[in-house]
């Protein structure tokens, strides 16, 4: 049976999610992680919000509003595995594995990176990279470490992000061809033919930048009043009208099915005047948005309800991410100084779920354990290199330092061959370490 594919894709925590964004992403999305074939995951992109907005408290209460938007739609996040990119630690580590990997030119080809610098020279300023942080400069490698930390197969993303797909890809391979084969390389998930992009108010694609979008959960008033305000032409009542130029028409064919768009058609050809569509819109769009509308107005007052969907969902991603963080330092040749224990450490089971309370008291147990083990473990490192420091400078007080030397790691052995267990493998341990200093 062929591996099951992943799909992964990240949602930057910035601004209001609008009907555009629904139709192209979230709703494929939600609809994606429905399917028996492919693994989900699907992300909120809380680092990467930082690049664009530096007011902590719009970043805290995007994330919790996208986050509330995604339950909402109804993923089913026992299926997907729907987390926050600042929960997996092990992201920003491999980030910065892979800054190591990537060359620095390829970087100042980024999309993002030239628009600001064209921008800078369009204004003629002095300095081409003024207000040009590193977060924006190497964004790219950040989110090819969101990537092949899960090894993800295909990544669906607007036609802005093939770039930093392909970027990934190369980034990915130079990893591996250095280190060995570690990464899947992933593939952009373009969406076919005619990109689906709403306009929105004034007609120009529905964009933030534009300042003319419909919130996908705006109350129902509001709604209203902005479809009211949608552009159209002057065309009276009783004119025939072309549903083909239409803003109103466009957004209630995108939601409504081929017949209920066909009997709209009818009407433009019938002359119906502007403020009777607007109200049809409004009514059509209305009830199809005020189920999810109302799961979302329960579940933004709910934090704590969101927060365990999001933990649980770091418990399943970190499940991946940490045992293959612990292979990818010993790759790089980060790890323990003696012998290889980080493997076994890390063989984590995906935890059973437990409710947000108990789930603390766990966590708060674990950390409390982890920190006394790693204290123990520092200890006994820092002891074992104080003998061998010892035996080191015996060996270097002798006359012939290299038959010293020999004779140390004999002694050792022979300690070794008659010792119990525990003092054996400490023993060992003495031995790796003394060995590997003298033949440094
Ligand atoms: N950069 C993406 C955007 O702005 C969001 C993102 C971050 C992402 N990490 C990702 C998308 C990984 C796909 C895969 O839309």
């Amino acid at each position: 049976m062929q591996p099951k594919q992943r799909v992964l894709t990240g949602i930057t925590t910035t601004g209001t999610p609008h009907l555009g964004n629904y139709l192209g992403a979230l709703k494929p999305a939600v609809v994606a992680s429905q399917q028996v074939d492919t693994d989900s995951f699907y992300f909120l992109a809380d680092y990467h919000a930082l690049i664009k907005c530096q007011d902590p408290q719009t970043v805290h209460r995007s994330g919790r509003e996208i986050a509330a938007i995604w339950l909402a739609l109804g993923l089913d996040t026992d299926k997907a595995t729907f987390y926050r990119q600042s929960d997996i630690p092990e992201s920003p580590q491999l980030a910065w594995f892979l800054t190591c990997m990537t060359a620095k030119g390829m970087m100042n080809r980024a999309h993002a990176y030239k628009a600001s610098v064209d921008e800078n020279q369009r204004q003629s300023s002095v300095d081409l990279d003024q207000g040009i942080s590193m977060g924006l400069y190497s964004y790219p490698i950040l989110m090819a470490a969101d990537i092949l930390m899960f090894n993800a197969h295909h990544i669906p993303v607007g036609k802005d992000q093939i770039q930093h797909i392909e970027m990934c890809r190369d980034i990915a391979m130079r990893f591996n061809h250095t280190y060995g084969e570690h990464f899947v390389l992933p593939e952009a998930m373009v969406e076919e033919g005619e990109p689906k992009v709403l306009s929105g108010l004034d007609g120009r694609k529905m964009s933030k930048s534009y300042g003319n979008i419909i919130p996908l959960f705006a109350p129902a008033d509001e709604l209203r009043k902005l479809i009211f305000q949608i552009t159209t032409n002057s065309l009276q009542p009783g004119e025939v009208k072309d549903p083909q130029t239409c803003t109103l028409f466009e957004i209630y064919s995108a939601f409504a099915s081929h017949e209920e768009t066909m009997v709209i058609r009818q009407a433009y050809a019938n002359g119906i005047g502007w403020g009777d569509m607007k109200g049809q819109l409004f009514e059509y769009l209305n009830d199809y948005l005020s189920p999810a509308r109302k799961r979302y107005d329960e579940i933004i007052t709910d934090p704590a309800y969101i927060e365990s969907e999001l933990q649980k969902g770091a418990v399943k991603a970190r499940a991946h991410s940490e045992p293959f963080m612990q292979r990818l330092r010993s790759a790089v040749g980060i790890m323990s100084l003696v012998g290889d224990t980080g493997a076994k450490h890390h063989a984590t089971k995906v935890k059973k779920e437990l409710n947000p309370e108990a789930q603390a008291k766990a966590d708060a147990g674990k950390a409390k354990a982890m920190a006394i083990a790693k204290q123990r473990a520092d200890e006994d490192a820092q002891q074992l290199v104080m003998q061998v420091d010892e035996l080191l400078k015996k060996i270097a007080a002798s006359n012939n330092s290299h038959a010293a030397g020999e004779e140390a790691l004999e002694a050792l052995q022979t300690q070794m061959n008659s010792a119990k267990k525990k003092a054996k493998k400490s023993l060992q341990q003495t031995f790796e370490l003394l060995k590997q200093r003298l033949s440094s």
